[in-house]
């Protein structure tokens, strides 16, 4: 069973980190019995469940609520909760207490944060109150008014600062850092300077893990991300078994003799 300990302990390691999100108790527990380490209940709840154009309407409430749905449904995969927009970072103790409810209310073991030189202290603060962190770096579509969700990390001012990011956040306490959409070669030399396990997502081979978004790893997206691959038809196999419903509805063959009982002794005249 993978703990912050285990998982912090595989930067380095031989076995990539396998982590993949989930939003609700059944599907979080296909994605645990396939073995994956780290369930991320994402703020990509918003966009790819709530149906909302981007990760920023989201609520805290959402979030914790979703994320309990995950636990409920998990035995073995460690459950990471993500801090929605302006959850954190306006004020230190109302960000305690927010990445609080994702662990005494939702249980989750750790929160995930969407990090800048404004998260390095709170960071370490949760830190030494006993929320484990995983911060996120690269493309944080949190900021999609002001980088969009195109690569980041492309010029070597910005790629030098992911990396002194990535230093600050490792010696701050955070267990371990997702990279989102940078270039393969600034997520391996941030990979070969921290010693906590780097999780990438759209960041090349040489990271210690890689994380994928559930609705495009399953074919159900139809957006899917430029990074990403289908592993399955799922959008498909529910427009054919919804389609069958129908279909049998409108033919008169469902509900057949087998779906149907009769309750003799009704006096129904
Ligand atoms: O919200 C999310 O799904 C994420 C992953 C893309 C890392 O932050």
């Amino acid at each position: 069973m993978p703990t912050i300990r285990t998982i912090r302990g595989r930067g380095g390691g031989d076995v990539p980190i396998t982590m993949l999100t989930a939003y609700d108790a059944p599907t979080a527990a296909i994605v645990d019995e396939a073995g994956i380490d780290v369930i991320l209940v994402g703020d990509s709840l918003a966009n790819t469940v709530l149906g909302y154009a981007s990760t920023v309407p989201v609520t805290l409430d959402e979030m914790v609520s979703h994320t309990a749905a995950v636990v409920r449904g998990v035995d073995e995969a460690l459950v990471v909760g993500d801090m929605p927009f302006l959850s954190y970072g306006l004020d230190e103790a109302e960000s305690i207490r927010h990445a609080g409810r994702m662990l005494k209310e939702a249980g989750a073991q750790a929160v995930k944060l969407e990090c800048g030189p404004h998260t390095v202290d709170l960071t370490r603060r949760l830190v030494e109150l006993g929320i484990p962190v995983m911060a996120h770096l690269g493309l944080t579509p949190q900021h999609v008014h002001q980088l969009g969700l195109s690569r980041q990390g492309t010029s070597q001012a910005a790629a030098d600062e992911i990396r002194e990011l990535a230093r600050a956040h490792e010696d701050a306490g955070a267990f371990s850092l997702v990279l989102e959409h940078v270039p393969a070669n600034l997520a391996a030399a941030v990979s070969d300077d921290l010693e906590i396990p780097t999780i990438g997502i759209g960041a090349g081979p040489h990271t210690d893990g890689q994380v994928l978004v559930l609705a495009d790893v399953i074919g159900l997206e139809p957006n899917p991300a430029v990074f990403s691959t289908a592993f399955g038809d799922v959008r498909g196999e529910m427009a054919r078994a919804v389609a069958g419903y129908r279909d049998a509805v409108v033919a008169g063959d469902y509900p057949a003799e087998e779906h149907t009982y009769v309750e003799e002794d009704l006096d129904l005249d």
